[in-house]
């Protein structure tokens, strides 16, 4: 049942791509008759049955050149902070979701899947919860209300949740996060149960960084979610966050989605950029396009990777330079929203 809020969306996106493709096929010689050459990444994906998404900031939907290329290019869309903790629970019980709602309705209109980020995670959490001196019993219940009210709010609209965000460190270990050092480890399957409870259509994810390639910390990710598994724990999916350096794809992110894809799991890109030192000059941009296209042929030759999100539209929006000082260029649009290399690069290595 879970799959069919996906699949219907997958389906509308095909169909869409019939009929669009077979009227450009009559008016435009280079493009074959059965429509074969994807005017989009969101043609080219749906073509193999991928999502492509991006994060959206629903504030910047107001601006049409970014909206434009929003509806056009991507099958999917995740609210970059409207679904986090602080912005929907600020306070205990007073829920906001009217940034969530701005991009559930933006994705109806343009037969957009929505992928819920994020229920629980140390990060944007407000203080009531960070600092609320709860004991283990208490800050469950806080943390089964927050997702009660929230998946509940969005259940039926959301293709995926991630229900737990960046639980573990660098080496393997848990996070000492407030939810792990209160509740210990058990508030993970405890999240994963709150989140199937009230919304059983959503596909339950859990995302974090520096698990793409087979180290440590994908190591202690693989036991955890295989352990999950074991104990009943409605989990379907595994988001690789993504958020690469030049040149540093790592060379096993094949093999190490394959792992988790054996255990009956889907695998997501969820977050991918891939910043540069800046300035950006035409080889680390060309190098780029190489770097984001390994990505893409690495999940296309996964089948349980069913989709692949980018962390942001264009440079000109991007997290990075703000948490990488020095860094940035890591989008697949430039400043002036101009595609770059990399859009080339993704576009080809999703078969368009
Ligand atoms: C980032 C947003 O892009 C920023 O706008 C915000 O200020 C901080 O969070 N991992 C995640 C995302 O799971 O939620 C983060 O998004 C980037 C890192």
């Amino acid at each position: 049942m879970r799959r069919a809020a996906v699949v219907a969306a997958v389906g509308a996106l095909v169909a869409g791509f019939a009929v669009y493709g077979s009227a450009q096929a009559q008016e435009d010689p280079a493009r074959d008759a059965s429509g074969a050459t994807a005017a989009s990444l969101r043609e080219a994906a749906a073509a193999s049955g991928t999502f492509v998404g991006t994060a959206i900031n629903d504030g910047l939907l107001s601006n049409p050149t970014y909206a434009n290329i929003a509806a056009s290019e991507f099958s999917s869309v995740t609210a970059e902070n409207a679904m986090k903790w602080d912005t929907t629970e600020p306070s205990r019980g007073n829920f906001n979701f009217s940034g969530g709602d701005r991009l559930v309705d933006f994705a109806n209109r343009n037969l957009h899947q929505v992928y819920g980020h994020t229920l629980v995670w140390h990060s944007q959490l407000p203080g009531w919860v960070q600092n609320g001196g709860f004991n283990a019993e208490q800050l469950n219940q806080v943390m089964v209300d927050h997702i009660d009210a929230v998946a509940g709010h969005f259940s039926g609209e959301l293709a995926y949740w991630d229900v737990v965000n960046e639980v573990f460190n660098d080496d393997g270990s848990m996070r000492q996060s407030v939810f792990q050092t209160t509740i210990g480890t058990e508030y993970i399957a405890n999240a994963f149960r709150a989140a199937d409870a009230a919304d059983p259509w959503a596909n339950l994810c859990i995302n974090d960084y520096n698990v793409e390639g087979i180290n440590a910390k994908s190591d202690a990710l693989y036991d955890l979610v295989s352990s999950l598994l074991d104990q009943g724990v409605p989990i379907d999916c595994v988001g690789l966050q993504s958020h690469l350096i030049l040149g540093q794809v790592p060379g096993d992110l094949q093999e190490n989605m394959q792992r988790f894809a054996d255990l009956g799991l889907e695998v997501i890109i969820t977050e991918l950029d891939i910043r540069m030192d800046l300035p950006a000059d035409s080889g680390k941009l060309a190098q780029q396009a190489e770097d984001y296209a390994e990505v893409v042929t690495a999940c296309m030759n996964v089948p349980a990777c069913e989709g692949i999100t980018v962390w942001g539209i264009s440079d000109r929006d991007s997290w990075v330079p703000g948490v990488f000082p020095g860094q940035g260029a890591a989008c697949v649009w430039d400043e002036s929203y101009q595609p770059k290399p990399a859009y080339d690069g993704m576009l080809t290595a999703f078969g368009g």
